[in-house]
């Protein structure tokens, strides 16, 4: 597996691919990313994994500074997976001259949700994804649905700049109590990692009542922000959409999402459950 920091030598090792799997990350691996690369072993070859905090997606006073860097165990996690070839930039490479030129994503998918309390975070992700998809130019990239608002931004980038690239998303891992994998959970202390799976546990719950027939969505969101709330979470949102679009669900809509954001001390947890209004027999 080749490691490689500069543009230059990326371009060079990728000449004449065309079938390149990508799966951009941030580094600080868990095995939800490995999954990601095992994702992209069956789309594509070669499989190039991409390492880059990216500072335009933080904003002041979020976690840029302290977002664990651990390239060498990320490099060893990712040749064990079958990575052929790691992009790991530094800022300035990816970052040459002040970023004037930006992508800006459509409100109706970021104007709320994750955007709402991040402003800017989706033009950060869009711009540097879209910088990524020019260097590598992979056929496929890979993410996770875990940030489910990301992943129908990075699509509706490649449809609108009408990128020749297949989105493939790879579901969320979760750990055995249910906590969906993340980076950040490094961060909770122990008392706070057993408290951390009641994000999930509040949106299961809501997918059941669904399931059951119950339709008051506010009252049930309402309900898990306050037993997150009364459990001594700081919450941002929990809210039902549907799947195709983030929107309000309407009459017609089958396919729903429920996406939650807390904080649980001085880390911010996301996770989302996406289900079928009505449970296939
Ligand atoms: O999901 C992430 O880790 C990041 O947002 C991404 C897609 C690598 C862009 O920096």
């Amino acid at each position: 597996m080749q490691v490689l920091h500069s543009i230059a030598e990326l371009r060079a090792a990728l000449a004449g691919q065309t079938g390149t799997a990508l799966v951009p990350t941030m580094g600080n691996l868990h095995a939800g990313h490995v999954s990601l690369v095992e994702l992209a072993r069956q789309h594509g070859q070669p499989v190039v994994a991409s390492i880059f905090v990216n500072p335009m997606q933080f904003g002041a006073g979020e976690d840029f500074e302290r977002y664990p860097r651990t390239l060498d165990a990320d490099c060893a996690k990712l040749k064990a997976a079958g990575c052929d070839l790691v992009f790991a930039p530094d800022v300035a490479e990816m970052y040459p001259v002040p970023q004037t030129f930006t992508v800006q994503p459509s409100a109706s998918l970021t104007q709320d949700l994750d955007g709402a309390f991040r402003p800017g975070h989706f033009s950060g992700v869009a711009t540097v994804v879209l910088k990524l998809f020019n260097l590598v130019q992979p056929r496929v990239a890979v993410f996770g649905k875990k940030d489910y608002q990301q992943l129908l931004v990075i699509r509706e980038l490649v449809r609108q700049f009408n990128l020749p690239i297949e989105i493939v998303a790879g579901d969320t891992l979760r750990e055995p109590d249910g906590l969906a994998m993340s980076s950040r959970n490094g961060y909770l202390d122990p008392s706070e990692r057993m408290q951390a799976v009641r994000l999930h546990a509040e949106l299961a719950a809501i997918q059941a009542a669904v399931q059951s027939g119950e339709r008051d969505f506010s009252g049930l969101t309402a309900t898990a922000c306050r037993h997150l709330k009364m459990a001594g979470w700081r919450v941002d949102y929990v809210e039902l959409r549907d799947v195709e679009n983030l929107q309000l669900p309407v009459s017609e809509s089958r396919h729903l999402v429920v996406l939650g954001a807390a904080w649980l001390g001085k880390t911010r947890l996301i996770d989302n459950l996406a289900f079928d209004l009505f449970v296939q027999d």
